[in-house]
């Protein structure tokens, strides 16, 4: 597929009510999401009305889908996280599966630029039963982290980068200020349709996702793979590290 024909499809018209996909998605690999998901993602309709309330942000369908929302929620309960530091809470999909990953006790600290999307959140971690343990923190996410870092906040278990992606170096930084031996930190959107290979690329979205991938291969403080996922959302995928 031609760049063109790439973006072509990116821009079709969609189904009646579902946003247009950020990335081009062949329908073997939706119908593949969406076996999975029926067969072993239990969303509840807290799940499911934040999910489609991600079309009322300002970044429609950029929320993880289903089993990917499983997957952080895994991540967090295999590595025992009780608390959860996320960075781009748009509806707060991803936030409701941390959340309740940590469980009663726990704690999801989550950064938002918009305050409208910030208000979509909270309605959602409210219906899911969450509301108590989560703080959704307006303001751009760099200015916000540095005053937990600057209150000597608790260490986080696990960081959730999924914010503006020019940024993702300055997020990891925060990160290593927040965290401790064991720590995880996963990293959203690295593959954007193939173009992380694109060292002259001008996306700066992609430089951001190069310079990350840098930054953590430089640091000997972690360990870390990246995966690239095909799916309802599109070519892209993951990293993950540990703190050693
Ligand atoms: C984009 C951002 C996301 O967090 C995502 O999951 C998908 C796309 C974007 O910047 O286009
Ligand atoms: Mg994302």
């Amino acid at each position: 597929m031609t760049d063109d024909e790439a973006a072509a499809v990116r821009n079709d018209v969609p189904e009646a009510g579902v946003p247009v996909n950020r990335y081009a998605s062949a329908p073997a690999w939706r119908a593949v999401d969406e076996y999975f998901s029926a067969a072993l993602v239990d969303e509840d309709d807290a799940l499911v009305a934040a999910r489609e309330s991600g079309a009322r942000t300002t970044m429609p369908n950029a929320e993880v889908a289903a089993n990917q929302g499983a997957l952080l929620g895994l991540l967090a309960q295999i590595s025992g996280a009780r608390r959860v530091l996320e960075f781009g809470t748009l509806a707060g999909y991803s936030t409701v599966w941390f959340a309740r990953a940590v469980g009663d006790g726990g704690r999801v600290v989550t950064f938002e630029l918009d305050e409208q999307n910030a208000a979509v959140a909270r309605e959602n971690l409210a219906r899911a039963g969450v509301a108590d343990r989560v703080d959704v923190v307006v303001g751009a996410a760099a200015t916000s982290v540095q005053t937990l870092i600057d209150d000597g906040t608790e260490p986080f278990d696990l960081v959730f980068i999924d914010a503006d992606k020019p940024s993702n170096p300055i997020y990891l930084a925060a990160a290593l200020e927040l965290t401790g031996p064991g720590a995880v930190i996963v990293i959203d959107n690295v593959v954007r349709d193939g173009a992380v290979v694109d060292e002259h690329s001008e996306d700066p979205r992609v430089q951001g996702v190069r310079a990350v991938v840098d930054a953590i291969a430089a640091s000997p403080e972690l360990d870390a793979t990246a995966l690239q996922t095909v799916g309802e959302k599109g070519w892209d995928g993951l990293i993950i590290a540990r703190r050693r």
